[in-house]
């Protein structure tokens, strides 16, 4: 399968704003595809997820994982490799947690974003099997965030306090220039 790298839509695309469409087809050549790529752009990009509205794709479907220890986020604990289709989020009580976060389609900047603390999550894998997971701590994190991009959210919509917002390189100095972005 030829894998290609794709372009990564920045904040102010429109397209970043949409409510994207739920899959009805799995398993799909066109599905299977799409969702290669995305793991190629994912990694090329260092990223923990991707969401398929960052590269222009109008489906609810999201990919995460930290596999290996990648530069942006090097005192995360591992998330498998995941493909989540149709996701459905349901906090698990109501403890917060206030972390950094960026994204790939904001480059260069990070801001302090509440979110849930624990999920439950549920959706369907590629070929349609159904996904039930409890997550907390950074995987309940990258999970609400690539969500977030389902429903045209960016994590700059989620930050309540403004003087956590800022340059990665002004915030974190000492990070690896690679993980600027
Ligand atoms: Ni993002």
């Amino acid at each position: 399968i030829p894998m290609t790298v794709r372009e990564i839509l920045k904040m102010g695309d429109e397209r970043l704003l949409r409510i994207a469409k739920p899959v009805l087809e799995f398993n799909t050549p066109e599905l299977l595809d799409g969702i290669v790529d995305m793991k190629e752009t994912m990694i090329a990009a260092s990223g923990a997820g991707l969401a398929a509205p960052q590269i222009g794709w109008d489906i609810q479907l999201v990919i995460f994982g930290t596999g290996q220890i990648i530069s942006r986020y090097p005192d995360a604990a591992p998330i498998p490799y995941t493909v989540l289709i149709n996701p459905v989020i349901t906090p698990i009580g109501d403890e917060m947690q206030h972390d950094w976060e960026g994204c790939l389609s904001v480059p260069g900047l990070r801001a302090v974003v509440p979110r849930w603390q624990h999920i439950q999550y549920t959706g369907f894998d590629e070929q349609g099997q159904r996904i039930e997971r409890t997550a907390s701590g950074f995987h309940a994190k990258v999970v609400q965030h690539e969500c977030d991009h389902l429903i045209g959210i960016l994590y700059p919509q989620r930050v309540r306090d403004f003087s956590k917002f800022g340059f990665n390189s002004v915030l974190f100095p000492n990070l690896a220039p690679e993980a600027n972005d």
